[in-house]
């Protein structure tokens, strides 16, 4: 590959260190010279026209997309659905008079993402490509696309494309929510600026990232992760990571459905990773973290400044609710990195993955 590593033992940690900087590129590359957000008029005529976004995604892009669909739905009112690309054409939705389709695709490349694609033109309908790779062929075959300039990730574990979708997908609802009138103090560009801070901050921890990964997940087995509202969807990711790379067999749940069934799988010493970034789901995620020390496990709370309790394992710099997403999935990614390289994992390519996956 003709991108160097430099000083770095692994792409996937040097992609997570370029995660502030990715962040402030598309800051720079969304905002016109009087500070407002950039983006052209037929993508905001789309969205504004749609009565309803379909995301349309795999794996980790499908993640962001979950966070995508809170942010539309949150900032510009607007209903969104996300489903898992290769399941979409089986178990179609019923669709509405005027969708919009967006496809989040780091690579602009997988083959589930694109039988979508092909069979929604097919069906007349428009379509919006969030991509790392404009020119690939997601974009090329959609109506409009919107970049990441994430810069080319080479890990197979994504990182950096991932928070840089969710950053673009901040703006397009800003964008929408104000074509359409909304009033809102929520600034993208300067909450994401605050956001690449906060990144910044805890990528400046890898010593204590390594540590924690050294005391919950050098032997164990299994792990869980838990949270509510945003937080549910970052630890989707988090575990996803963490299976990838380390081969840990991880799972990610909202906080309050653990009980339901899996909470059986928890024994003494099984690591729960709890995520607690959202105010008005503060107690209830600490709730459950107590329903599974109650049964053994050993908790590692990672909370937001400001509604941290004093024992927590580790604590983010505040960010705007919103998000939060951006931030908390950065220790998740470095517990990975960490735990696959004390388990002698392949860290950037693990077995049985592909970087992209261009079969259906
Ligand atoms: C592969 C990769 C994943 C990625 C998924 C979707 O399975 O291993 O890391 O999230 O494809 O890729 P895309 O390029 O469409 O975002």
């Amino acid at each position: 590959s003709d991108i160097e590593k430099g000083t770095y033992p692994h792409y996937m940690l040097k992609e997570i260190d370029e995660q502030p900087y990715v962040i402030r590129n598309i800051i720079s590359k969304y905002k016109t010279e009087d500070e407002t957000i950039k983006l052209d008029e037929d993508i905001r005529q789309a969205m504004l026209g749609a009565d309803r976004i379909y995301i349309i995604a795999a794996g980790t892009s499908n993640h962001a997309g979950l966070v995508g669909k809170q942010l539309i739905e949150r900032i510009a009112n607007k209903p969104v659905e996300v489903h898992i690309a290769s399941e979409f054409l089986y178990n179609m939705p019923i669709v509405s008079e005027k969708p919009l389709f967006i496809f989040i695709s780091q690579s602009g490349e997988t083959a589930d993402s694109r039988g979508v694609l092909v069979n929604v033109k097919e069906m007349g309908h428009k379509a919006l490509t969030i991509t790392n790779v404009p020119g690939s062929t997601l974009s090329r075959e959609a109506d409009y696309t919107l970049h990441t300039y994430a810069g080319p990730e080479i890990a197979v574990a994504s990182t950096k494309a991932y928070t840089a979708q969710m950053a673009v997908l901040a703006i397009l609802a800003v964008d929408t929510a104000r074509a359409a009138g909304i009033d809102m103090n929520f600034d993208p560009l300067q909450e994401l600026a605050i956001v690449a801070n906060a990144m910044e901050v805890l990528t400046d921890q890898k010593e204590k990232m390594e540590q924690i990964a050294r005391d919950y997940l050098s032997v164990t087995r299994n792990c869980f992760f838990i949270g509510r509202a945003a937080d549910y969807f970052v630890c989707l990711e988090g575990a996803l990571k963490l299976k990838e790379i380390s081969y840990i067999q991880a799972e990610g749940f909202a906080g309050g459905e653990l009980k339901h069934g899996t909470i059986a799988l928890i024994e003494e010493g099984t690591p729960v990773i709890g995520l607690a970034t959202q105010e008005h789901v503060n107690l209830s995620i600490r709730g459950n973290m107590k329903e599974v020390v109650a049964r053994g496990a050993s908790p590692c709370m990672i909370s937001m400044e400001g509604l941290n309790d004093e024992d927590d394992q580790l604590v983010i710099p505040k960010v705007h609710e919103y998000l939060t997403p951006l931030v908390t999935v950065i220790p998740l990614q470095l517990l990975s990195y960490y735990a696959a390289l004390h388990r002698e994992c392949d860290v950037d390519k693990p077995r049985n993955l592909a970087k992209s996956v261009t079969v259906e």
